[in-house]
């Protein structure tokens, strides 16, 4: 037998089948069961998928047990140190590092794109202004497709591209504005002799009647939070995007499913929980009696910021966000007790057995809430940041999966448990 396929016994009959078996160029290998129905008559069953490749990709990897996330090959501690997100965007997006002339352009495209058609204001104002911002992310981003019709048609290559623009640099816009309206605050247009973070930061906190200085390292620390929430492999609002866009959807709507996947507190909505639950623990004092709650199967708490469904060593990204902490904090003047509160606690939960023996770790969402804080977002803000720094990974993945030959529409099926078929009473019988 070929060392490159499996042998699944079905012991109810005695038969045997052989599949494939598939190496990336990282990764643990693949049986590619994609003729098992087929062949067998039966399916495969994984909620959560927690053993199953939904697609073949090149843009980025993750080894959980290393602690290890690259993105077309390039480290995200390198990215981080030594790249910027209108960079990282470019790898993303196009597999290489680019050019100084190729970076230009690309950033001259974004920047162009970054003001929204005017008739976008009067959509807000449907808004109630205690609205989630996310809410309104989510529902101006869905809007662009009634905004954008000349950039809808997935099969043209040049509107492609001209989405994958706008999305990228319209999303500070959107962003800032659902902050901006929900502060009652007056819309902010973009400034684009800025870079794209402290552009982004200007629409946020400049108002009319003062003008708002953007201060380099807040720029710097805002860069490099958009850097390592830019992609994340095949996660729940990644997959969302691929499913939604593998039915021919446009990629206005199709970005729009993945910020409302990425709202739940499982998934990006986690930083905003995070910064909750630090300050309803309050003091170091109070530590213990949360660890056990989050502990206790009976309580439906959960330590917020800890875990992974990759990773089981150490979160790269919440490594690289630990030192960004001290800096901004150190540079704002900020004294933050939140920041040794959250130190505390990380200590305290990776010396207990639990969190050891389930190999739980903080991930990327337990310190970027403190650096947000400190640069004067408010908690409401924090997934909306996530899904602007997404935006440029879940388009990539979309791409991807749309140049793909043979591209099909994504259809799981399912173990159904239901009734069987049964007799239809009548309404005056039952
Ligand atoms: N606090 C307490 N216990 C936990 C936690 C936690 N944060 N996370 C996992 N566990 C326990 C869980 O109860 C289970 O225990 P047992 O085996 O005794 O039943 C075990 O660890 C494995 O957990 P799981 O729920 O099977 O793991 P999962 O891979 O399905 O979930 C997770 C991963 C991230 C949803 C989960 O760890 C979690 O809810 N964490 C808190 C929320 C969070 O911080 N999310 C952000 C993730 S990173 C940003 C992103 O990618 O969006």
């Amino acid at each position: 037998m070929s060392q490159d396929t499996v042998t699944l016994i079905d012991n109810a009959t005695g038969k045997k089948y052989e599949f494939p078996v598939q190496h990336g160029t990282e990764g643990p290998r693949i049986i590619d069961i994609r003729k098992l129905y087929a062949e067998t008559g039966m399916f495969t069953h994984d909620p959560g998928f927690t053993s199953t490749s939904s697609c073949e990709s090149q843009i980025t990897y993750i080894d959980g047990d290393k602690g290890l996330l690259m993105h077309r090959g390039y480290a995200i501690e390198d990215l981080a140190e030594h790249s910027d997100f209108m960079e990282v965007c470019y790898v993303l997006l196009h597999g290489e590092l680019p050019t100084v002339e190729q970076k230009n352009t690309f950033v001259s495209h974004v920047t162009n794109h970054t003001m929204v058609h005017e008739q976008m204001f009067n959509f807000y104002r449907g808004f109630r202004r205690d609205a989630h911002p996310m809410a309104i992310v989510c529902g101006v981003v869905g809007a662009m497709s009634a905004f954008y019709h000349d950039s809808t048609d997935i099969r043209d290559d040049r509107q492609r591209e001209v989405a994958t623009f706008r999305l990228i640099a319209k999303m500070p816009t959107i962003v800032a504005n659902a902050y901006k309206y929900s502060i009652g605050q007056p819309f902010q247009y973009p400034d684009n002799s800025l870079s794209y973070a402290a552009n982004f930061l200007q629409m946020c906190f400049q108002v009319p009647a003062e003008k708002y200085v953007v201060n380099d390292a807040v720029a710097r620390a805002m860069d490099k939070i958009f850097i390592l929430h830019a992609d994340h492999e095949q996660n729940a609002s990644t997959s969302t995007v691929r499913l939604a866009g593998s039915s021919g959807a446009n990629p206005f709507a199709c970005i729009a499913a993945g910020v409302a996947s990425l709202w739940g507190p499982a998934h990006g909505g986690a930083n905003e929980a995070v910064l909750n639950m630090l300050q309803e623990i309050g003091d170091k004092s109070n530590i213990e009696k949360f660890i056990a709650k989050a502990k206790d199967k009976d309580d439906p708490f959960r330590l917020m910021g800890f875990g992974h469904r990759v990773y089981k060593n150490t979160d790269p990204r919440a490594n690289v966000l630990r030192g960004s902490c001290h800096e901004v904090l150190e540079k704002l003047g900020v004294n933050d007790p939140l920041l040794e509160l959250a130190m505390e606690l990380e200590r305290i939960a990776l010396e207990d057995e639990y969190f050891v023996e389930r190999k739980l770790f903080p991930n990327v969402d337990f310190y970027s809430g403190i650096i947000l804080k400190a640069i004067g977002f408010p908690t409401s803000m924090f997934t909306c940041l996530f899904a602007l720094a997404r935006t440029v990974g879940w388009i990539s993945q979309w791409k991807e999966m749309i140049e793909e030959p043979g591209q099909k529409i994504g259809r799981p099926r399912q173990l159904y448990t239901g009734y069987n078929k049964r007799e239809y009473i009548l309404l005056n019988q039952r």
